[in-house]
């Protein structure tokens, strides 16, 4: 399978048939993945798979435990809080898991018995659990963010299916105790993987993503290209200002992109083309 058709047909399943992964399989994953940048080449990543007699006691265990109301635990701390943007597809992705079980936004104990499936590892027949080295802290978990990534696309290129999981990583201490982890280890993510059960109605929903055009910014092209009007391609802008540290130049009747030189760094841009007023501010220029 092409890299294209694997991250265009990836998901996060949630419910999984029991029918295992043959070995071979698993392997070619995790030589794949294993091909995985990191910084320094540290690879800082190791992953224990569990699956079987071991799986099936592990996830008893790590139900009952999480199901118990135990204190979160996590090695890395979790998000503070989500906010703006980060709050608003939070709450949409919920609304996408809930709505596709019939779970009602009242029904907080039926929302509570979905999350709890996570400690059940949505039934897949194998779960990975990705540790970093204690001493690399956050880049090290950058490196192995990295190597989750690959993990799931190399197994969707396998025609496995996985979900990442945080909420493994928040029972981290049940975790190292259970496996007897070495200390300096910490766990950063969980990843359930097998064949998703594309009937369940939990795996029928996708995931939304903002156009490309509202997180990159190619500098100082797209600003040029946002600022020009487009019906009148490479025609003059009728007025762009520069406002930088109070300065303020006001430059008119000229293509935009000859205005621009004048920008360095800390530049706020204001252009008015003919028929469209644009304001955009650079992340990279303010
Ligand atoms: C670091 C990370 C942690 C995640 N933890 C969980 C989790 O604990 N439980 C879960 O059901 N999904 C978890 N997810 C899956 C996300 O909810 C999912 O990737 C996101 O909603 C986008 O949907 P998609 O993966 O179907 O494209 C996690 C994803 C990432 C990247």
């Amino acid at each position: 399978m092409e890299l294209e058709q694997a991250l265009s047909t990836r998901f996060s399943a949630r419910s999984f048939t029991p029918r295992p992964v043959p070995r071979a399989d698993i392997e070619r994953i995790l030589e794949l993945a294993q091909k995985s940048a990191s910084w320094c080449n540290t690879q800082p990543w190791q992953v224990l798979i569990v699956s079987g007699d071991a799986l099936e006691r592990f996830r008893t265990a790590l139900y009952a435990h999480a199901r118990s109301g135990a204190a979160p635990n996590p090695d890395f701390p979790f998000p503070a809080k989500y906010e703006g943007e980060a709050r608003a597809r939070r709450v949409r992705c919920g609304v996408q898991l809930y709505e596709s079980l019939g779970i009602v936004r009242e029904d907080r104990a039926g929302a509570q018995r979905q999350m709890l499936e996570n400690f059940r590892f949505f039934g897949a027949p194998h779960a990975a659990l990705v540790t970093s080295d204690a001493n690399l802290g956050f880049w090290g978990g950058v490196d192995c963010g990295i190597y989750l990534g690959a993990f799931t696309l190399a197994a969707r290129s396998a025609g496995v299916d996985s979900v990442l999981q945080a909420a493994l990583a928040n029972h981290a201490g049940f975790i190292r105790d259970w496996f007897g982890l070495p200390p300096d280890r910490r766990l950063v993510c969980g990843i359930s993987f097998g064949y998703a059960d594309r009937a369940h109605p939990v795996n029928s929903f996708r995931t939304e993503r903002a156009p490309v055009a509202t997180v990159a910014t190619y500098q100082p092209f797209l600003l040029v290209s946002r600022i020009f009007d487009p019906s009148r391609a490479n025609g003059p802008i009728a007025k762009v200002s520069f406002e930088s540290s109070g300065l303020s130049v006001v430059a008119g009747g000229s293509a935009f992109s000859s205005v621009f030189s004048p920008g360095g760094g800390g530049v706020r841009l204001r252009g008015f083309a003919s028929s469209i007023p644009c304001t955009k501010t650079s992340p990279f220029l303010t």
